[in-house]
């Protein structure tokens, strides 16, 4: 594994040392790009004795890396990180500007790139910012979410650079074989909605982070992916065939038809177990003299009962989101649904589950057995869930 290591300048720059050491725990031989104004939070010397290699500052007539210009390094190099990315580096790359040797270097490199944005909340969530990562997403770069928790700038929010040994078991997993060759995965996602009128509707506060996060790692892993998504603000990931829908009924017809040709489904969708009786024509209105009303609800589908009682050659994974008794409820599921494995998860943490980059959850499997997946960004939960699975194929 030969890792090219590009770090900005953020104050999580300062755990690059401790980035470099892991990867190479993990196997990687790491050269690394710094930033001038990373240079100002971290020093050269500190990772050129980690890495064991010299370290790339200046874009122009760097020395102390044995001579390797940015064109011969990128064809040694398997993989770029670049952690901390700052807002500005994030910029840099979806636009292709090439102004300091990390900008430079990421121009050259053939292969695949990870970011692993860090910085304070607002900064991340502002809306050039996320324009920037929609544009490298959709380029195919891999974005580690961040994780959420007490800043450098003492806010509380998400823009932590993943702690090192997730970065570098991240980077790991991407080496693994494509254990998911040839075989058909369909993945859900997100919430539905149940419309009640022309402007209301009853839905959940699933964003298909978790679900999107499967895809992509399933893609990943050389599975060919169909992923159903309800409406989130996540655009559609590259390559895998994407289908949009709303109610639960639309999910139901769009998983049904997609089916026959699949071997592995995954149910990360929060589906609606009921839907209005009637759908009003206009929007309804407040009438002065009535306080109370009644909405009559009918059930939804239940696509995943009808998936096991349809197709009982596919793998099915199930997800179950509980605020109390998890693991049981997740167990009760698992027989109900007539599941291969159930990913249980604990909706009353905010920190994890519905709408957070995060997740931690309990792998139940058919056989009584359970796994713990300790929290970590959602694409790394959604790799391990991936072992299970090949591992029960
Ligand atoms: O989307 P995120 O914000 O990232 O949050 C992730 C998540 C918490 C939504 C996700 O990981 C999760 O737990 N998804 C399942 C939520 C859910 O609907 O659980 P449930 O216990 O109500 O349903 C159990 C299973 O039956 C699920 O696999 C669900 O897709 C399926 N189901 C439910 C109802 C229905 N009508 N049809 C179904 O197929």
């Amino acid at each position: 594994m030969h890792i090219v290591l590009g770090v900005t300048g953020g104050i999580a720059a300062y755990k690059a040392p401790d980035v470099v050491r892991r990867l190479r725990d993990v196997g990687a031989d790491v050269r690394v790009i710094l930033t001038p104004n990373a240079a100002r939070f971290v020093s050269p010397l500190a990772l050129a004795a980690v890495s064991g290699n010299g370290v790339i500052i200046e874009q122009w007539g760097h020395s102390g890396h044995g001579g390797v210009d940015h064109i011969e390094l990128a064809r040694w190099a398997d993989l770029l990180l670049v952690a901390p990315a700052t807002a500005n580096m994030l910029a840099k790359l979806a636009v292709g500007l090439a102004d300091d040797a990390l900008s430079t270097y990421a121009i050259a490199h053939r292969g695949p790139i990870v970011v692993a944005p860090a910085m304070n909340t607002s900064m991340l969530q502002h809306p050039a910012v996320q324009m920037n990562l929609a544009v490298l997403r959709e380029r195919g770069v891999i974005v580690l979410d961040p994780d959420s928790g007490l800043l450098a700038c003492g806010d509380e929010g998400s823009g932590r650079m993943p702690d090192p040994p997730v970065l570098a078991d991240f980077v790991k997993q991407q080496f693994a074989t494509r254990d998911l060759e040839g075989r058909s995965i369909l993945v859900t996602a997100g919430p539905t909605r149940e419309p009640i009128d022309p402007v209301r509707f009853i839905s959940n506060r699933s964003s298909g982070k978790m679900g999107y996060a499967m895809a992509e790692a399933a893609r990943r892993r050389g599975a060919k992916v169909t992923l159903i998504s309800g409406p989130t603000a996540i655009p559609a990931p590259a390559g895998v065939a994407f289908t949009r829908v709303m109610t639960a009924a639309e999910m139901h017809k769009a998983v049904m038809d997609a089916l026959p040709s699949q071997q592995i489904v995954i149910k990360a969708a929060a589906v609606a177990d009921f839907t209005p009786v009637a759908v009003a024509d206009h929007k309804i209105k407040k009438q002065a003299d009535v306080d109370e009303t009644t909405l009559t609800l009918k059930k939804a589908p239940d696509i995943l009962a009808d998936i096991g009682a349809s197709s009982p050659r596919l793998f099915i994974v199930a997800f179950a989101a509980e605020t109390d008794s998890v693991e049981s409820n997740a167990r009760e599921k698992l027989v109900r649904k007539n599941a291969d494995l159930i990913v249980a998860n604990d909706v009353a943490d905010p920190s994890i589950g519905f709408d957070s980059d995060q997740n931690a959850v309990t792998v139940i499997a058919r056989d009584g057995s359970s796994t713990k997946i300790e929290r970590a960004a959602k694409i790394v939960v959604a790799n391990r869930i991936l072992d299970l699975v090949v591992e029960r194929l």
